[in-house]
């Protein structure tokens, strides 16, 4: 296990990406948006809090003008809401028309959440809408979404780390982990 995680990694079982895995992964993706995206300073549109890691590591591998807003969503209870409909608690600080947007994710699941958001944003007539998505697991897709930008296809596991959280444990570990189904189970 790399670093210094040790007594943060319980519960931990397998690492599916490590550290240096992901860090290769994201400089490739800042460079190809680099390359798409020159003249015209692209707008990269995030949820909080889950995405920041991703975000924070992308920013830094793009070598063209760009700028960053985030928004805050709280889900609602599915038992009583369409799957998938969430409420926004904080918006974007700035306007969005006419300008190129890269909705920047962590993780797509059902895509219910993205689809929802997506359709939000292009409402409000930005001149461009792509997504970047960090890690894709497809096995549960509802809502076929194109990834422009896509880092990894993971298996149909829970994982944590790099962002990703179980009950707002493991966001800061710096690789991705499967959590033990034992403590799933546990709740
Ligand atoms: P979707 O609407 O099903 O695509 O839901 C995506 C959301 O589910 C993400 O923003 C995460 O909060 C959460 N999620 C899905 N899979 C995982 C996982 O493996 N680990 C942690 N959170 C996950």
């Amino acid at each position: 296990m790399e670093g210094t995680h040790a007594e943060l990694t319980f519960g931990i079982g397998r690492i599916l990406l490590t550290e240096a895995e992901i860090r290769q992964r994201i400089g490739d993706l800042g460079g190809q948006i680099s390359q798409d995206y020159a003249g015209r300073n692209p707008l990269l549109v995030g949820v909080l809090k889950g995405v920041v890691f991703f975000m924070t590591d992308l920013l830094r591998a793009i070598t063209i003008p760009v700028s960053v807003d985030f928004m805050a969503i709280s889900r609602y209870d599915p038992q009583r809401q369409a799957k998938g409909s969430v409420r926004l608690t904080k918006d974007l600080d700035e306007a969005v028309e006419s300008r190129h947007l890269i909705f920047v994710e962590d993780v797509v699941d059902t895509g219910l959440t993205l689809s929802y958001l997506l359709r939000v944003l292009r409402a409000r007539n930005p001149a461009s809408l792509e997504v970047c998505v960090l890690f894709n697991k497809p096995a549960h897709r509802l809502v076929d979404i194109p990834l422009k930008y896509k880092g990894f296809d993971l298996p149909d596991r829970f994982v944590v780390g790099y962002g990703l959280d179980y009950r707002e444990a493991y966001r800061h570990l710096p690789f991705i982990g499967e959590l033990k189904p034992a403590v799933l189970q546990l709740t």
